[in-house]
């Protein structure tokens, strides 16, 4: 046996102004499994997490409904611990980020940073709304775009046009809050200075604590440029105040991470762990983050360099996933694909989608798909018709025939050898958050037990004169090879796997598979998992499709999930205002300092354009000069750290060395609108 490791798991704290949807189970669920697959190997594993609770949104909600914040984020709180424990995420412990411990944390991190120098304050300014009397964040001011004319546009990205832009450039801006038009003000803010981690930031990236994907995430932002993060945020902000600057809060974004070790050390301080051998030190502790892709940046660059500013130790892994999308689309609310937790808790059991999901899931970053379809099919095929038909084909001839005793001996032990030999990989397979290739080993050993079985045919044997001993024999090789496959199964279906502890009346633990279960006693058998039917997940849908009033002020109420910028459809109106030309490229060159982008000049017919693109890793820049392709020339100029881009060149592919510039037939001239 390997030495045990002391780990401690979180996940993303969700937002306490909105309900627990499918999307995010993702995560949870994710999380869940390898915590538990931690436990099951032997390993001491915490797994703590706690519900985000400050910030504007969350203020404006409370004020909204009439309540204080602390009330709602109460009411939110509870919803959300009940939604987890009925999905059986196993929490040691779910805090809030609105808690002394995390006020004192907080605090301490601030001061500590600010002593080593890494604190700069500065005098900015920002929209105010005159009426409301307070900043506004920018997703609260709305206006006309100042790059294509769209109206009603958030103050800092265009969804027409997709231009950015500061808030300021709006035309004709207006408070989301109160309608007034913002005015400029000056304040002063605190800024955490990024740039003073840069070297151990590249380092610790290299070092293999984050995904291949991210790693090539981050290489882009270190190219960007490290700016200062705006650390504070003025009155009136739901949050805590900052120690030496009153009138002055926290970022939401600043404390909220710290949760994670306010929640452990709520836990610590009831059970008596050692905080500090957690936080202070990595020689002989882990810490694992799980997280969304869309807060990488927050988890990659800024959390581990305040962790570093402030003397803690750094993660030992950030693992992003991928967003979900339900039947191939993003969730909708109009198509009842934006699933509450609750909803489908109404109709349907846990375990299912944990299972689905598990069937998804790789290391990787890819967006998941729950095609609901496929969902019923997979569970009732891969589960119900496979594993748990296992037991049912056996358990009978057991309970009534031979008095719940399993024969002395297997008949044939090499088979049970072989399900077993098999829980090396399929463990690494865990380890690693290779679920589907865990899901797939499995599914292919529980194909060779059922084989075993019809083959074997007890139900026909026990017909017949003086086979009794054989059919216990086949029966007690059928029990024990279910026990194998519920073994590897057990992070994954842990309701399931303990209703089967009740009946093998033995604890289910990747050790004691060593043994097979021989002369023991088991339990009566009783249905273990039934099919899903289609009605269920019809009304699943049904009570999940709201309609089109109800749609904007609920989706307004649970925010945007603006981080995800690619709509879900657009008009034909949105794509024509996209002018695309034929370019041609003029000049290509390395730009000094930069891994990833070359430095284009491109012809669109009488005016040149320089643009800087993310191409290095697929093309030589000298084999582009000469060649065509297709650029966006009516998007907003953006400023790099190595001069400003004029627009975009659209490539193809994955990434990498396999990205491809569009190549237009001979016969385009540069300037041609594409169409
Ligand atoms: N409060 C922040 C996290 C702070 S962590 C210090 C937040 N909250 S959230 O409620 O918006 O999201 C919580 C987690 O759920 C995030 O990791 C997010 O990526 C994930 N997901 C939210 N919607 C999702 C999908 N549709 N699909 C997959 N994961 C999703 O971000
Ligand atoms: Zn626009």
């Amino acid at each position: 046996m390997t030495a045990q490791r002391n780990i401690l798991v979180t996940s993303a704290l969700p937002y306490a102004n909105g309900p627990i949807h499918l999307g995010h189970l993702v995560e949870y669920i994710q999380t869940d499994i390898w915590a538990r697959f931690q436990r099951l190997r032997g390993n001491h594993c915490y797994y703590v997490c706690a519900d985000d609770a400050h910030g504007t949104p969350i203020m404006l909600r409370a004020r909204q409904d009439g309540i204080e914040p602390e009330q709602l984020i109460a009411a939110v709180q509870k919803e959300h611990e009940a939604d987890f424990a009925d999905f059986l995420i196993a929490f040691d412990n779910y805090y809030t980020t609105h808690s002394d411990e995390n006020r004192e944390l907080s605090s301490g991190i601030y001061l500590k940073l600010r002593d080593a120098g890494h604190i700069a304050t500065r005098t900015i300014s920002q929209s105010y709304d005159p009426e409301a009397e307070m900043f506004l964040p920018d997703r609260f001011i709305k206006g006309t775009c100042p790059n294509c004319g769209a109206e009603d546009q958030y103050g800092d990205n265009c969804e027409v046009c997709g231009a950015t832009y500061a808030p300021t450039e709006l035309k004709n801006p207006v408070s989301a809050i109160s309608g007034a038009t913002p005015i400029e003000k000056d304040s002063e803010q605190y800024f955490f200075k990024l740039s003073d981690f840069a070297d151990m930031l590249q380092k610790w990236m290299r070092d293999g604590h984050v995904q291949p994907e991210i790693a090539n995430k981050l290489d882009e932002w270190f190219e960007e440029g490290l700016q200062d993060w705006d650390i504070s945020r003025n009155a009136p902000y739901w949050g805590f105040e900052i120690p030496d600057a009153p009138g002055k809060y926290f970022y939401v974004w600043l404390d909220a991470p710290i949760g994670y070790m306010a929640s452990f050390k709520n836990l610590c301080d009831r059970e008596g762990i050692d905080f500090d051998a957690y936080w202070h030190s990595d020689s002989t502790t882990e810490l694992h983050h799980f997280i969304g892709k869309d807060i990488a940046r927050f988890h990659t660059l800024f959390w581990p360099a305040v962790l570093d500013g402030s003397g803690y130790r750094k993660p030992t892994a950030v693992y992003c996933h991928g967003f979900l999308t339900v039947n191939g689309q993003k969730m909708s609310k109009s198509r009842g694909t934006f699933i509450k937790a609750r909803t489908y808790l109404d109709n349907l059991k846990p375990e299912y989608l944990r299972y689905y999901y598990a069937a998804k899931l790789s290391s990787g970053v890819d967006d998941i798909d729950l095609n609901l379809e496929d969902f019923m099919q997979r569970v009732n095929s891969d589960l119900v018709g496979k594993v748990v038909n296992i037991a049912s084909r056996c358990a009978g001839f057991i309970n009534k025939r031979f008095d719940n005793q399993l024969a002395a001996e297997l008949p044939a032990a090499e088979l049970y050898d072989e399900l077993v030999s098999a829980g090396d990989a399929i463990a690494k397979e865990f380890e690693n958050r290779e679920y589907s290739k865990a899901v797939r080993e499995i599914m292919a050993l529980a194909d060779k037990a059922n084989v075993y079985i019809d083959d074997n045919k007890p139900w026909v044997l026990i017909k017949e004169e003086g086979r009794e001993a054989q059919v216990q024999a086949i029966c007690t090789q059928g029990i024990n090879l279910f026990r194998v496959l519920m073994t590897y199964l057990k992070p994954i279906l842990p309701e399931t796997a303990q209703r089967s502890e009740d009946f093998l009346n033995s604890e289910l633990t990747w050790d004691a598979l060593a043994q097979p279960l021989l002369n023991h006693s088991i339990n009566k058998f009783k249905p273990l998992m039934t099919r899903i039917e289609k009605e269920q997940i019809e009304a699943m849908v049904e009570q999940s499709t709201e309609h089109l009033e109800q749609t904007e002020s609920e989706s307004a109420a649970t925010g945007p999930l603006a981080d995800d910028p690619i709509a879900e459809t657009i008009q034909f109106d949105d794509f024509a205002r996209v002018d695309l030309r034929i370019a041609k490229i003029i000049k290509a060159e390395h730009v000094e300092g930069a891994d990833k982008l070359l430095q284009l000049t491109l012809d669109i017919g009488g005016e040149t354009r320089n643009v800087f693109a993310g191409i290095k890793s697929a093309y030589q820049p000298e084999l582009l000069e000469g060649r065509l392709t297709v650029m966006v020339a009516n998007l907003a100029p953006r400023k790099m750290r190595f001069g400003v881009s004029e627009g975009m060149v659209l490539a193809a592919g994955p990434g990498g060395k396999d990205l491809f510039i569009l190549s237009p037939d001979d016969g385009a001239q540069p300037g041609m609108r594409v169409k």
